[in-house]
């Protein structure tokens, strides 16, 4: 076998694993064929499919810029395979995305039930409208094969120029808009790679991710068909990589010295490796090696430094989409391996059909020529026993349908469908739900200042099952202990913990508003159902703290009221006033005072409403 038949041999085998994850995975939900939990709702789906492959899709904007917006035509060559990997990294995200959304069916409500204050309604409509954009700048080169179709090639080819224009504001916009996804999370990001300028920090990487793709694929491509690469023309495009990195390098690293987060840079903990890992990958290194005139002309060079970059990017992305998320006492997650076999089997397709594409059209100048597919070839025998294949463009298919259906088989034979159909509907034990630890690590804007709290002690001392209401007074329905985050949603700011037409909506609570509102009485405050009507799962009646109004205090106060509130009492009865003092849970002191600094001076607000203990307590 050549060098590209060994290749679809082994995508098509991947393909085959994924088909047999596919069927689980549509059949009995998300539950059942991932590891994807409320606590980590984001896996290797949205980090790697979808962050990566659009970004990895930005060459086909960068190229139709350069050629058709500043008309560099020695460019031309790179233009059409550019343009086929856009489209089809975009076919890939779209279809990733029909498996991680819990119900794929309704995709098409963003067209119809519009959101406009989301990030993920442009996200879904730029990915919609670029793929058409994509398609129609693509179109013309398989319709030069077929005459037929030459009236509306001449039209596209003619409407070309507002085409690229189009495609040129639609993936800018898309790509940054992705870096805003993230911008509602802030105190779920871990600082070093929150920003406020997460979609110019995406934007800028994907330009550099766009060139450094170019390269990779055409160095690729050239290996397996064994053809010459764009050598000159990639090595410009490894020039001006350099100095998109460089000023990318500059705004990641200046952002966190304005945004005084540089010394998590020094932090010795995991996430400063990655951190640090992930830059070196993704820039320091590449702009070393394509400064270096000798690894910009070569062969090697360029493909190493390229696929360095493309490493680093992807990486980056699947740490904002995902790694970056985990908290110290959040649930761990690891992506099952069904989870990794649709990832590889959906970028396994994409390639499948690029290598379709370049063979069946006049990707580049030159189609390649297969040696194998030369019809005159003799026909061949199967290395095993000798079965007759065929001639090889025959035994080619025979192979890689026997590949997918034996790989596919042994999916089948690897999934737990039984176990797996009925792990999504039992309800989790609480230990598991709060990750299977005693002690909770609560440090809600993740800033490294935070209070360890002895869960199960707390909850002994209180009479395990009573002591549940003490401390959690609402649940969301059919939870037990539902993140206080969920509704005391800002660290220092109160904020209005009740969606009104949230609930009703569809895509919300599913409320019907009688269920509220009696019928025949006026909807007014007064005569809807209390909350506790619903958010009472779990929680008998009776809690310590009563809902009146829906305006939640913040989070940090949130805590103070309530833990405070208790050892004031506690240590009055207990004869223990070192109970309130803030050292007694913050227990490096200097972080305290750190800590209130930081907010007053970040938030500009003259002070936080920490429930100081009574003086006669010893409060500091
Ligand atoms: C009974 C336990 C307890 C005591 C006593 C206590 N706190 Fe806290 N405090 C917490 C908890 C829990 C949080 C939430 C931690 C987090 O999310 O980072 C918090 C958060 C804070 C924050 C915000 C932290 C951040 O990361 O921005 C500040 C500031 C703070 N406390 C100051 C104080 C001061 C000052 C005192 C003494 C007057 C005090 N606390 C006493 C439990 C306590
Ligand atoms: C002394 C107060 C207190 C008591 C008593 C208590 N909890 Fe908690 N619980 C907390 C706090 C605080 C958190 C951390 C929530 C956060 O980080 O937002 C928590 C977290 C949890 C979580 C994890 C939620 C998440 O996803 O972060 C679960 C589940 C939970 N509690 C269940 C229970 C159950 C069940 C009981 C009764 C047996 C109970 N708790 C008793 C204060 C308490
Ligand atoms: C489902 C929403 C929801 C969840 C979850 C929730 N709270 Fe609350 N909480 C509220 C609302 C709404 C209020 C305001 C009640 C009022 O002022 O009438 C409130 C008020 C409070 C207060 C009283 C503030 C005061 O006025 O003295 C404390 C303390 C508190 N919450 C702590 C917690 C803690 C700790 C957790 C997690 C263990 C938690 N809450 C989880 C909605 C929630
Ligand atoms: C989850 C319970 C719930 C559901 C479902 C619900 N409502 Fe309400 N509604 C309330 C509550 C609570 C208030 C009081 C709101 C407040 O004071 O902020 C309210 C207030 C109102 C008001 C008065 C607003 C005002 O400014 O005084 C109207 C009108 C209303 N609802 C209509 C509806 C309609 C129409 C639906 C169905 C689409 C609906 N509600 C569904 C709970 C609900
Ligand atoms: C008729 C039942 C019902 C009533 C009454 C009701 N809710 Fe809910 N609520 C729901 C359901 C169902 C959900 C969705 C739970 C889920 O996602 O698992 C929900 C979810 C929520 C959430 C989580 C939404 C989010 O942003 O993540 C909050 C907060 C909340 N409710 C607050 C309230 C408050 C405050 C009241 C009282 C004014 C209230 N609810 C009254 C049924 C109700
Ligand atoms: C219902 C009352 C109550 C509430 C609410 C409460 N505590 Fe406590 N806490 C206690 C008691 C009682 C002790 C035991 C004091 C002793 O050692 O005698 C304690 C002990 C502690 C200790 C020391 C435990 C150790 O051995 O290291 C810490 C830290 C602490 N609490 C933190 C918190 C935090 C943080 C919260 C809020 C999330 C909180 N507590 C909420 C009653 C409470």
């Amino acid at each position: 076998m050549n060098r590209v038949r060994r290749l679809k041999f082994v995508l098509w085998s991947l393909l085959g694993l994924a088909a047999s994850v596919a069927v689980p995975r549509f059949l009995f939900g998300l539950g059942a064929s991932t590891n994807l939990s409320d606590a980590n709702p984001w896996g290797v789906w949205i980090g790697f499919d979808v962050m990566a492959g659009v970004a990895l899709a930005a060459g086909g904007f960068i190229v139709t810029a350069t050629v058709y917006i500043f008309k560099l035509d020695r460019f031309h060559a790179v233009v059409r395979p550019a343009v086929l990997t856009a489209f089809l990294g975009y076919a890939a995200v779209a279809i990733s995305l029909l498996f991680d959304l819990g119900l794929p069916w309704n995709i098409w409500h963003m067209m119809v039930f519009w959101n406009p204050h989301s990030p993920l309604f442009e996200v879904g409509w730029c990915v919609m409208l670029y793929l058409a954009v994509l398609a129609l700048e693509f179109f013309p080169v398989p319709a030069e094969d077929f005459p037929r179709l030459a009236k509306v090639r001449a039209v596209l080819v003619k409407a070309r120029l507002p085409l690229v224009i189009l495609g040129i504001g639609l993936s800018t916009l898309h790509q940054s808009s992705l870096g805003s996804l993230f911008l509602i999370m802030p105190y779920r990001l871990h600082p070093l790679w929150y920003s406020p300028i997460l979609p110019l920090l995406f934007l800028v990487s994907a330009i550099a991710l766009g060139i450094s793709m170019v390269i990779f694929e055409s160095h690729v491509t050239a290996y397996l068909y064994r053809r010459q690469p764009e050598s000159e023309v990639l090595a410009s495009f490894a020039g001006a990589s350099r100095w998109v990195l460089l000023i990318y390098l500059a705004v990641r690293f200046g952002d966190l010295l304005v945004r005084h987060q540089a010394g998590q840079l020094l932090a010795f903990d995991w996430r400063a490796a990655i951190f640090w890992f992930e830059v070196a990958a993704m820039a320091i290194v590449p702009i070393a090696l394509f400064w270096t005139s000798r690894v910009r002309q070569s062969r090697a060079g360029q493909w190493a430094t390229a696929s360095l970059v493309v490493f680093g990017v992807v990486l980056n992305r699947i740490d904002v989409g995902g790694v970056a998320h985990l908290r110290p006492d959040g649930a761990f997650y690891l992506p099952a391996w069904t989870e990794i076999a649709i990832s590889v089997g959906v970028v396994s397709a994409a390639v499948l059909a690029f290598l379709f594409m370049v063979e069946r059209f006049r990707v580049w100048e030159r189609r390649p020529a297969d040696p194998e597919q030369d019809p005159l070839k003799l026909p061949e025998f199967d290395a095993v026993d000798d079965t007759w294949l065929g001639v090889p463009g025959i035994a080619a298919r025979t192979t890689y349908s026997m590949a997918f259906i034996i790989a596919a088989a042994f999916g089948f034979g690897f999934l737990h469908v039984e176990a797996a159909e009925t792990r999504g509907l039992e309800p989790i034990p609480v230990h598991q739900a709060r990750g299977g630890r005693d002690i909770l690590w609560i440090d809600g804007n993740l800033d490294g200042f935070g209070v360890t709290f002895k869960h199960v002690e707390h909850e002994k001392r209180e009479g395990a099952k009573q002591s549940c209401v003490k401390c959690h007074h609402m649940n969301l329905p059919r939870d037990e202990g539902t993140a206080c985050s969920r509704c005391h949603g800002d660290m220092y700011l109160p904020s209005d913990s009740f969606r009104h037409d949230w609930h009703a909506s569809p895509s919300g609570g599913r409320v019907a508003c009688y269920q509220c509102h009696a019928r025949g009485q006026a909807r007014t405050a007064a005569t809807a159902v209390a909350c506790d009507k619903c958010h009472k799962d779990l929680v008998p009646a009776g809690a310590a703290i009563k809902v009146k109004q829906y305006r939640a205090v913040a989070y940090t106060e949130a805590m103070h009221r309530l833990c405070i509130g208790c050892h004031v009492k506690k240590a009055k009865e207990n004869k223990k006033p070192e109970m309130t003092r803030c050292d007694w849970c913050h227990k490096d002191k200097r972080q305290v005072i750190d800590s209130r600094e930081i907010v007053l001076r970040r938030r500009g607000l003259t002070g936080i409403n920490v429930v100081l203990p009574p003086p006669d307590a010893g409060g500091k």
